[in-house]
């Protein structure tokens, strides 16, 4: 056995772990990031002591991101065989080394790393210092007695792996080196040890190991001194409460011989109440979360300051309160940032173990299993020791409401030691471990854990349990909503849901910013790069881009997570504030009355709500009879830096105009193949083979590249990965139901009443047919035609992709005008970010740039669609359409978008439905009531000229 391939012995010489804090005075603290000499083995048996030649590399970094590696992305399978505690022989090495300066050797002095991957073996001035396992972990060294006055030097030796690895099988690329900042710090002999600082009422207890003056500040306001031994308690009068919304910290200042050490705290109470509420400072909250990986296109595992901070302001700005640290602490100043700008956090241990699940080539949970690392007694020493470094770390913030002892690890008895040992560390946090949740042998009764947490679970599932008196636990999602690609469709439904049932207190999207590796220019994900194992494009399932730029499911989130819900009704508009601690008299609203596309009233007003109230007002209009498309109220809230935190639409009561149909059909002339029909500025040709048009020609010019189809076929959606092999036709010819390889048949087209009906079916190759519909189509006088269509769904297949017509236009007929869901692309179950609305768009501009490119562009409950010197099309009903310069097999086959190739035409869909998009790359079967599957389908538009 290799010394890091023993989960009895994962530390050297390491300090035990402290709260996190950075001393502040001059001199105590010198950051070591920046170029280091470096040197990689592509196995650590050939390093022999001695380099010659460096490399220069950055610190903090990645091999992956910095060369020496090729990235590789796995979700559960681990990159080597399973079997624990070993590690291929063959391990990676990278040597790092660096010179720095000490010109102090009275003091103290420590060597501080807040993540190496995987494991770290510490020389200072050539001798051997120590070593330490736990890449999102901190280490720090003691090297008073290493180091001398001048310079020094530090090297430390990375292996790839080590028995820790099988501790950290998180979903995502898989990363090595010096991932997180190196520092130096400087300390007075006796300098203080450790900090806890804990509140209760209006009490502050600090402990910690020394002696020093401690001060206590609000606002940089002196509130209190002590000269304190090992402990003291402060009293503070009607202490303000931090809360995610308004995150008020006070101040601790230790100061021990010109060491000064500031701590940030506040006053918070967190627990769940008799009726499984989450009870925050008395309020009760629902948990609007999301999951943060680490994740940088540019650096992998390694965020710089910046970036962390990008992550967090936007998060503010999409309404998102909690952030679940899947799955492992982040660096300690994400934590910092998360008390002061304010977030719940769960905080979840450096723990997954996912891996063990397909180690017979099959995927099984078998997590009670003794292989795995939660119930095999010789890894509980590590999984303690992991979990208690874990929360020493991070006491202090007020921002953690909840501890989580990792994810997909098995529920063994390790796991339930390591919930003991949390509720010993700290009697006021709650204790989170989904694993205690999916084994039924454990009854959650029973179990030390405060949330019965799932993932995934459908909606009507979390609602049965929450609202089940029996069970002692609320409902938290700690993943939902697995925003893969075009997604997610389902977030607005469970956030009704939360707010609709007291015990399913909330969840956490799954997960925040797509992972992806750069490869000129282009995003790139698993299997790009030779890998061994990998699990494709899994890691590109963000909710914001990977360079962080947003999404139309993005909005979709901020939309659900806004702080008011409203509704109208027969002229009185209703605003609830859905925050929990602020009146809505922060923020101004702005109402729009908008007719037709056209605003006719837009007005401002202020409101005085205290939180979880309603306030009600008359929208004081006279409404017009009737109007051409559509009235509607659309409703803004912006704070005070005139940011539009929220806004909602409502649909007025103003009858829309119907469409009249010309007076006299137009004379269709029967030939052998077509049916033709001409007049003022048209001529059309209407195939009797294919049961549609063939040529429309608008004052002489051809507005058809091809035959109008039917079809049921879109580029699936990664949330459709499943579906696609059940509707579509892949490598094996008898599964799946070949709709991406159709047949249209026409039984009969011929002239009835004046009018074209074409009977007909759809059918995918070697497949019962799937759709059998009888279509009318009249043409009129002056060119208008008008389509209708009814048929019946083959019920045998459980829902279709979609339905309607397919136009080829020339490519430059790109651009329209229209009145639907917009701007931006919306579905049945992601438009609640939209506003029903007139827009302008074109082809181009309706592309969105998914990861792995997809179906995409769809409007959602269109009235009109008129593209720029071609067809305008307007229903009485609604359809959806879509306009694209891509073609629905291009998208379907590219796997990058540099594979993207455009059409020379443009790509028109008016489509009967789309169905919704959900979030099924991981999560439930999309809802049903988002499916197309009725079995009846009426379809009327027209074409108007
Ligand atoms: C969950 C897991 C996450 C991620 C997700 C799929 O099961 O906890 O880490 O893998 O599925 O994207
Ligand atoms: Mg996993």
């Amino acid at each position: 056995m290799r010394f890091y391939e023993n989960p009895k012995k994962v530390s050297e010489n390491r300090e035990k772990q402290r709260a996190y804090y950075i001393p502040e005075n001059d001199g105590a603290y010198t950051l070591l990031n920046g170029e280091w000499n470096f040197k990689y083995f592509s196995r650590d048996v050939d390093y022999d002591g001695k380099i010659e030649n460096w490399d220069k590399v950055k610190v903090p970094s990645c091999w992956q991101t910095t060369g020496y590696e090729k990235p590789n992305y796995t979700n559960v399978a681990f990159q080597f065989p399973v079997d624990a505690p070993y590690v291929p022989d063959d391990n990676p090495l990278g040597v790092y080394m660096r010179e720095f300066e000490i010109d102090d050797t009275e003091r103290k002095h420590y060597i501080v790393f807040e993540g190496v991957s995987s494991c770290l073996e510490l020389y200072i001035n050539g001798k051997y210092v120590g070593f330490s396992q736990g890449s999102r972990l901190q280490a720090e060294f003691d090297i008073t007695k290493y180091v001398k006055k001048g310079k020094n030097t530090v090297l430390a030796k990375v292996v790839k792996w080590c028995c820790g690895t099988y501790l950290e099988d998180q979903d995502a690329f898989r990363c090595n080196g010096i991932i997180r900042d190196v520092y130096l710090l400087s300390r007075p002999v006796g300098h203080i040890k450790d900090i806890s600082v804990t509140t209760d009422k209006n009490t502050v207890n600090v402990v910690f190991e020394g002696k020093a003056n401690v001060k206590l500040y609000d606002s940089g306001k002196l509130l209190d001194e002590n000269d304190c031994n090992k402990k003291c308690t402060f009293n503070v009068e009607n202490p303000t409460y931090w809360n995610a919304e308004k995150p008020y910290l006070y101040t601790l200042v230790f100061e021990y011989e010109g060491e000064i050490i500031k701590i940030k705290f506040g006053f918070v109470t967190i627990k769940i109440s008799s009726n499984k509420e989450l009870i925050i400072n008395g309020e009760s909250v629902k948990l609007k979360g999301v999951n943060h990986h680490d994740t940088s296109p540019k650096n992998g595992w390694y965020m710089t300051d910046e970036e962390i901070l990008t992550d967090l302001r936007l998060m503010k700005k999409l309404n998102i309160n909690t952030i679940r640290t899947s799955h492992y602490p982040p660096t300690p100043k994400f934590l910092n940032y998360c008390d002061e700008m304010g977030f719940y956090v769960v905080l979840e241990n450096d723990m997954e173990s996912h891996g063990f699940c397909i180690r017979f080539g099959h995927y099984e949970y078998d997590a009670l299993d003794k292989t795995w690392p939660c119930a095999n007694p010789d890894w509980d020493f590590y999984l303690n020791e992991r979990m208690e470094r874990t929360v020493n770390r991070d006491k202090n913030h007020p921002s953690i409401f909840m501890w989580s002892v990792g994810n997909e690890s098995g529920y063994g008895v390790n796991m339930r030691n390591m919930l003991n040992l949390i509720r010993k560390l700290d009697k006021k946090r709650l204790v989170h471990c989904e694993d205690a949740c999916r084994q039924i042998e454990f009854p959650q009764e029973y179990e030390p854990i405060d949330v019965f947490s799932g993932m995934y679970l459908p909606i009507d599932d979390c609602v049965a349990y929450a609202e089940n008196k029996d069970n002692r636990l609320p409902v938290f999602l700690c993943e939902y909503s697995h925003s893969m690609g075009n997604s997610p469709g389902d977030v607005h439904d469970y956030v009704e849901a939360f707010y609709a049932h007291k015990a399913f207190i909330g969840g956490c999207i799954w997960e925040w910013a797509d992972h992806v590796a750069m490869d000129n220019g282009v995003q790139k994900y698993g299997g790009d790069f030779g890998d061994l194992t990998h699990d494709k494009n899994f890691c590109c399932d963000g909710m914001v881009f990977s360079d962080r730029s947003l999404k139309a499911g993005s909005y979709e989130i901020k939309t659900a997570y806004q702080n008011i819900k409203t509704a109208y009704n027969k002229g009185i508009l209703s605003i609830t504030n859905r925050f929990d601690f602020t009146n809505l008299n922060e923020y101004d609203f702005k109402f729009d009355i908008e007719i037709d596309g056209k605003i006719v009233k837009a007005f401002n007003k202020k409101f005085d709500v205290k939180p979880k109230k309603t306030v009600k007002f008359n929208l004081d209009f006279d409404l017009p009879k009737s109007c051409k498309l559509g009235a509607y109220v659309n409703i803004f809230m912006y704070d005070k830096d005139g940011f539009e935190c929220a806004q909602s639409q409502h649909k007025l009561e103003v009858e829309v105009e119907k469409i009249t149909a010309p007076k006299k059909l137009a004379k269709l002339n029967e030939e052998k193949l077509s049916i033709t029909a001409n007049g003022n500025g048209f001529e059309y040709s209407f195939s009797k083979q294919y049961g549609n048009f063939e040529s429309i020609k608008i004052n002489g010019e051809e507005k058809l590249l091809d035959v109008i189809k039917l079809g049921v076929w879109h580029a699936p959606t990664d949330n459709e990965r499943k579906n696609k092999h059940y509707w579509g036709g892949y490598d094996n010819s008898q599964t799946g139901y070949n709709l991406n390889k159709m047949f249209s048949k026409v039984y009969s087209c011929e002239i009835k009443n004046g009018k074209i009906v074409v009977s007909g079916s759809l059918a995918g190759v070697a497949r019962i047919v799937c759709f059998r519909y009888t279509l009318t189509v009249s043409i009129y006088e002056n060119g208008d035609i008008n389509f209708d269509l009814k048929g019946d769904r083959n019920p045998a297949i459980n829902f279709l992709p979609r339905l309607g017509f397919e136009l080829k236009l020339p490519e430059n007929d790109d651009k329209f005008t229209y009145f639907a869901y917009g701007k931006g692309e919306s579905y049945i179950d992601l438009h609640h970010h939209a506003r029903m609305g007139l827009y302008k768009s074109c082809a181009d501009d309706e592309y969105v740039n998914y990861v792995k490119p997809q179906e995409h562009g769809n409007h959602y409950n269109a009235k009109m669609l008129d593209i720029d010197n071609s067809f305008k099309f307007k229903t009485d009903s609604s359809f959806e359409f879509n306009v694209s310069h891509y073609n629905a097999k291009t998208l379907e086959y590219a796997m990058h978008t540099d594979e993207l190739v455009k059409d020379k035409a443009t790509n028109v869909r008016i489509d009967y439905k789309v169905s919704g998009v959900g979030s099924g790359s991981c999560g439930p079967e999309l809802n049903e009531k988002y499916q197309l599957k009725e079995e009846k389908i009426r379809m009327n538009f027209w074409i108007i000229k």
